[in-house]
């Protein structure tokens, strides 16, 4: 009797032993689905652009590989962006005294060697293609002469901005970061950001500001209107 239960529990054993060597053999060979080695060779495919600096990867994030960031202007557009105006502004956020809330966490962590190197690459990364900016001709001309009147003395005749005064190129930058940048400023809202143009920023009227970003916004550049 007992012979006869030890007999059957060897047996049930040896199959259990021979099913789970089945299915692992089956597991093994069997290897992912042609749509499932699609998603991990896409996955696993390094994205990053030759030339970027492994210091922009976080940054990448938020200003995208390109530094184009979003065209609705809540990150502005970096590539082509001057070296010296870049890291102006990395050096103060990484010393703390100029203030972005959203960035300051990353800026803290970067080296003197990384603003450099982000800078520079920022700085040559091409002009973007974006749709074209819907300012009507004469709102642009009306915006040009306003930035003549304000503007060119530090930003340049066509905004393409100052080294010497670490003036941002604003030229082909988004309309709606253009306007949202401005309207903090007139409100002195970005405290040691943007104080120096502070004075000049009080005196023009709202609407004239919305024409100066009319003419330097991207879709048509900031030549003739
Ligand atoms: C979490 C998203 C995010 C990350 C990550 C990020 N940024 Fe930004 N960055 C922003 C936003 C949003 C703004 C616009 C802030 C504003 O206008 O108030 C900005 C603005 C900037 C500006 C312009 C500042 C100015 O005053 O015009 C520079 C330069 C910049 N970022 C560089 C970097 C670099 C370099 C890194 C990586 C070390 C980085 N950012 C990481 C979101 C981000
Ligand atoms: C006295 C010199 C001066 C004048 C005049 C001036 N700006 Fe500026 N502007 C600057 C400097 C310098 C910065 C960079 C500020 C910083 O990094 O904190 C700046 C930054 C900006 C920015 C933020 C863009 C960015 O990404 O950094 C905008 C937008 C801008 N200026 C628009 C204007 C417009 C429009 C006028 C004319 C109504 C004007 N500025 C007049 C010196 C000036």
């Amino acid at each position: 009797m007992l012979a006869a239960a030890v007999r059957i529990l060897i047996i049930v054993i040896v199959l259990v032993a021979l099913v789970g060597l089945v299915a692992a053999v089956w597991l093994t060979t069997r290897g992912p689905s042609a749509a499932q080695a699609a998603r991990i060779a896409e996955v696993l495919e390094d994205t990053t652009p030759a030339g970027e600096p492994p210091a922009f990867a976080h940054c990448a994030s938020c200003h995208l590989h390109d530094g184009s960031g979003r065209p609705d202007g809540s990150i502005p557009r970096l590539a082509g962006q001057r070296r010296a105006v870049l890291e102006n502004k990395l050096y103060r956020l990484r010393a703390g005294t100029m203030h972005l809330p959203v960035m300051d966490p990353y800026a803290r962590t970067l080296l003197l060697t990384e603003v450099t190197d982000i800078a520079i690459y920022l700085s040559q990364l091409p002009e973007i293609e974006v749709a074209s900016s819907a300012a009507s001709d004469e709102q642009r001309a009306a915006g040009a002469a306003l930035f003549a009147q304000h503007c060119v003395a530090c930003h340049g005749a066509r905004g393409e901005g100052d080294d010497g005064l670490f003036a941002s190129r604003l030229c082909g930058q988004y309309a709606g970061y253009l306007a949202r940048r401005l309207e903090e400023a007139a409100a002195g809202t970005r405290g040691t950001a943007d104080a120096i143009m502070q004075g000049v920023v009080d005196t023009v009227p709202t609407d004239d500001l919305g024409l100066i970003v009319a003419w330097l916004a991207a879709g048509k550049g900031c030549g003739s209107p």
